[in-house]
């Protein structure tokens, strides 16, 4: 591709945590973002679809600026640009929203330039700016990732997910902060709890990465964020307890919430007793929220391939 032409990014939603995997495990989902952009002799930003409103069209945009950062991390100048984003990811639910904006923003931009920088740098710098791997890194790579990040450097493992996971998530209608669900947790946790925390996370991925789908269920429990955000999503505890018995393989509250996400085993798949029983659930609490049946997404962030002439929202239909 040469430098500067137009590109056309697509990148998927994720989850985060997984439940005992805090700000480590991550998977990207079947839903997408997409970001058109190229050089302009002046910025201009459009955005489409209902996720996107009430955010900035001018230079304050995040996608703008992350873009620069690719840019000058490159060492290269691209002052103005024309960027075009429409999005089916639901914003501030825990789905990842905000980390598909900047990993979207930066592939576009490393596209833009010719692939000056290598995907591990711009994971890098996707983390220090979201200050955990899990929803970036999923979201540039697909599929199910573990990874570390020790304030200057993001490594990860990438997994393939089983062909036969899927997951249903719950998404409530009311937005919650990120930043409100992490100042709810501790500064410190007892010795026990960590223990919990890593023993669960560990065999979580290794129930992953081997399929062994029974032992899901025990693996996702946690001691360290979901005890204390159920205070700030009225019917999560007993979503959590109770799951399992209405087809879930293992339930979680999706990276900061108030999305819950169950994953399911497609082949014995009660779905619509697992969907009526969260929907009760969350109703009995007069939360309103929908469904969604989503499979993990194997691809991250890729650029799809332009036909030149084509408009954005037409290249987007056509891959929907
Ligand atoms: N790991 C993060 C959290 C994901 O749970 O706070 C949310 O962005």
């Amino acid at each position: 591709m040469n430098a500067y032409e137009r590109v056309i990014v697509k990148v998927p939603a994720s989850t985060a945590n997984l439940g005992p995997g805090f700000d480590t495990l991550g998977m990207a989902l079947q839903l997408y973002s997409y970001i058109e952009m190229s050089a302009a002799e002046e910025t201009s930003i459009s955005l489409y679809g209902e996720e996107l409103s009430g955010i900035p069209t001018d230079k304050r945009n995040l996608i703008y600026k992350v873009a620069q950062m690719i840019f000058d991390d490159a060492g290269v100048s691209v002052p103005e640009l024309r960027i075009s984003m429409y999005s089916d990811i639901p914003l501030t639910r825990g789905l990842g929203s905000s980390a598909s904006a900047i990993i979207g923003g930066m592939f576009a931009a490393n596209a833009l330039i010719g692939y000056a920088l290598p995907q591990e740098r711009i994971f890098t710098l996707a983390t220090a700016l979201e200050k955990h791997p899990d929803n970036v890194g999923a979201s540039l790579y697909g599929g199910i990732i573990a990874a570390t990040w020790d304030g200057t450097q993001a490594h990860h493992i990438r997994l393939t997910p089983s062909p036969h996971l899927t997951t249903l998530v719950a998404i409530p209608q009311f937005q919650l902060a990120t930043e409100k669900a992490r100042n709810i947790l501790p500064q410190q946790f007892s010795m026990g709890d960590a223990i919990f925390n890593v023993s669960h996370s560990s065999l979580l991925v290794a129930a992953l990465a081997t399929e062994n789908f029974g032992m899901i269920r025990h693996a996702m429990r946690d001691r360290i964020h979901q005890p204390y955000r159920a205070s700030l999503i009225p019917g999560m505890s007993e979503i959590l307890d109770k799951a399992a018995d209405y087809g879930a393989l293992g339930i979680a509250l999706s990276g900061a919430g108030p999305t819950l996400i169950a994953l399911v085993d497609e082949r014995e798949s009660r779905e619509e007793q697992l969907e009526q029983f969260l929907m009760d659930t969350l109703n009995r609490e007069q939360i309103t929220a929908s469904t969604l049946w989503l499979k993990p997404s194997i691809e991250g962030t890729v650029a799809l391939p332009d036909i030149e002439g084509r408009m954005f929202m037409d290249v987007v239909k056509g891959d929907m």
